[in-house]
């Protein structure tokens, strides 16, 4: 599974990549205005830093906006995909960016028929929204593992970003049942790599080091 990091603090997508953690960024109008920098120059910045795919989301509603401003998008960087909402105008918008090379990803994913309408229309990745799911009561892990089945079984070539994740079980599910991609907020990340146990064992090999050698 490849990590994206759901974020635009650059401070953030520095320090995991330097890691060599970050396959990807994803972003949205919400985690933008967060940064309260420039739209931009934020995702400038952004895809300057990662080498894979960053997501930079339209505003627009109607296909014609959407369009418009992909094709803007397109041009920030070679690594810009660009962010579409599903709806009856973002599937139109989808096939169209698809027949000029533009990639996509389209967000706000929760049934697995608005997945397949997203891949069947060209998109390059779809967005199931695990948490916003869990928050109604749904099973958003159980999305993600049927969407995979059936992007496999139709030999759709679309890929599957698992988003809204808010823990680490979620990370771990999503991987387990075969998502893609996890994309992960920049403060959730770190706990993927920590264990209080792994921290205790490092004080005590030091402790017991400075008592052998008094
Ligand atoms: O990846 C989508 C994400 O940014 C939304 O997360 O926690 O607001 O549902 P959340």
């Amino acid at each position: 599974m490849k990590f994206f990091l759901d974020t635009a603090n650059v401070d953030e997508i520095k320090r995991i990549n330097e890691l060599g953690l970050v396959d990807g960024v994803t972003t949205n109008p919400t985690i933008i205005s967060r940064e309260g920098r420039d739209f931009e120059e934020v995702v400038k910045e952004i895809a300057s830093i990662v080498e894979g795919p960053v997501s930079a989301e339209v505003i627009g509603l109607t296909t014609e906006e959407m369009v418009k401003e992909a094709r803007v998008l397109a041009k920030w960087a070679e690594n810009i995909v660009v962010k579409i909402p599903m709806t009856e105008d973002g599937l139109r918008a989808v096939h169209l960016l698809s027949k000029e090379g533009i990639k996509t990803n389209v967000t706000l994913i929760f049934t697995v028929s608005q997945g397949l309408m997203a891949a069947k229309a060209g998109a390059t990745y779809v967005s199931p929204f695990i948490g916003r799911l869990e928050d109604i009561g749904v099973d958003g892990v159980a999305l993600v593992e049927n969407l995979r089945e059936l992007f496999d079984f139709y030999q759709l070539e679309a890929e599957i970003i698992s988003a809204s994740i808010r823990s680490l079980k979620h990370v771990e599910e999503v991987a387990e049942v075969g998502s893609h991609i996890a994309t992960i907020p920049g403060t959730l990340f770190p706990k993927l790599w920590s264990h209080p146990l792994t921290d205790n064992g490092i004080a005590t090999f030091l402790k017991d080091w400075e008592a052998f050698k008094k």
